[in-house]
Parts: structure tokens; sequence; C-alpha cells
């Protein structure tokens, strides 16, 4: 028997009809045996201050309980002019402060993301891997869930109504609980 996964899907889009936190969503109910996952969005997340570090708002501290209590890490990532919405790249600066509190430390991490492009996407989740480099997390390298033209997937309230995209959700949620656990170092399971 495998140890539970507790996943944290945060969502980089504010928006109610959001592709991206559909794919959370779409997630959730693809789920692999013994995993979980809480959807987060970044709502009351003020921009970040570094006078106000040591104080955050209790939006920020909340934030940061939750990922201290997630095994691992999903993030949907919208890509703004061709990189990450500054939305979630300010959150995820909260987090890594102080430095001796860089509560993303260790974390096994994974993406996925909704764009209207071709790119899916693609280039967003390209820098954003590279901030998980100082912030010491452990990426998944594949699959990746990079949906593009998103206005054909997904409905008017942003839920995902693609068999393709959910099949390779589905596969990367799999190959991210086994990522977690071999990070934990569980034996992996027979094949
Ligand atoms: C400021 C801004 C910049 C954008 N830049 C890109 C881009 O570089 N590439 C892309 O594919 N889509 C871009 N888009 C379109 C987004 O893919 C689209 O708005 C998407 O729905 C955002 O994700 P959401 O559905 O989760 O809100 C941009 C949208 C905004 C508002």
């Amino acid at each position: 028997m495998s140890t539970s996964v507790k996943i944290l899907g945060i969502s980089g889009s504010l928006r109610n009809a959001s592709t991206n936190t559909g794919l959370l969503r779409a997630a959730a109910a693809e789920l692999p045996p013994d995993t979980e996952l809480e959807i987060v969005t970044l709502h009351g997340i003020p921009p970040y201050n570094q006078d106000e570090e040591l104080t955050p708002v209790d939006a920020v501290r909340s934030f940061k309980s939750k990922i201290r209590a997630a095994d691992a890490i999903l993030f949907a990532v919208p890509e703004y002019n061709y990189s990450v919405a500054g939305v979630l790249k300010n959150a995820i600066d909260w987090a890594s402060r102080p430095p001796t509190d860089n509560v993303w430390q260790g974390k096994p991490v994974a993406m996925v993301g909704a764009s209207v492009g071709m790119m899916g996407t693609g280039r967003a989740q390209l820098h954003l891997r590279q901030s998980f480099v100082t912030l010491n997390m452990h990426p998944l390298s594949q699959p990746e869930v990079q949906v593009a033209f998103h206005s054909k997937k997904f409905d008017a309230q942003g839920n995902l109504t693609d068999p393709d995209a959910r099949e390779h959700l589905r596969a990367l949620l799999v190959a991210f609980a086994a990522w977690t656990r071999l990070l934990r170092g569980e034996p992996s399971a027979p094949k």
C-alpha cells in the first residue's frame, strides 16, 4: 500500500471563469489512488513589500500555512506576455520570504497551464521552472500539460471539456504522485 499524497493546487489566475483554475478542478476529478488535491486561488494576496515580510497580512500567513502542510505543489500557470502571470510570481515571492522561512523549500512541484495561443503556456512554464532552482523545489520534468487554443477546450465557465487534455492531466498526476513518493524515499510500486 502506498502512503497518501496531499497536493496543493495553486491557480495563477484570479478570473472567475479561469481556464487555469478549471484545469485544477479537472485534476481534482482525475486523481490517482491515495492522492488528494486542495485548490487555492490568490485573491487577497497584496503586492509584495519587503518592509512587511516579517509581518505579512493574514492572507499571506494562511497561504504559507497551506504550502507548509502540503506534500507537493501543482501550479496552474497562466501565460501573460510570454511569461508567468504577475499575480502568481508575486505570491511565490511572498512565500519564499524571509529566507529562513521559504516554505517552498524541498517541495516536489509540477505545472499545468492553458492559454489562448499555440504554446499552451510553455514559455511561462519554462520561466517558472527557472525559479525552482533558487526556491529549492524539485520539479517533475515529464509529462508536461500545456493546453493550447483553450477556447476550443473549455466551456464558458472554464470547465475542461477536451478528453485529450484530460488524459494528459491524468498521466501527469500519476507521475507526480510517484515522483513525490520517490523523493520521500518510498520504494517504487511494482509494475
Ligand atoms: C496581460 C495578458 C497577456 C497575455 N499574454 C499571453 C501570452 O503571452 N501567450 C498566450 O498564449 N496568451 C496570452 N494571454 C491570453 C491568456 O492565455 C488568456 O487570457 C487565458 O485565458 C488566461 O488564463 P485564465 O483563463 O486562467 O485566466 C494574455 C492575456 C493577458 C490578460
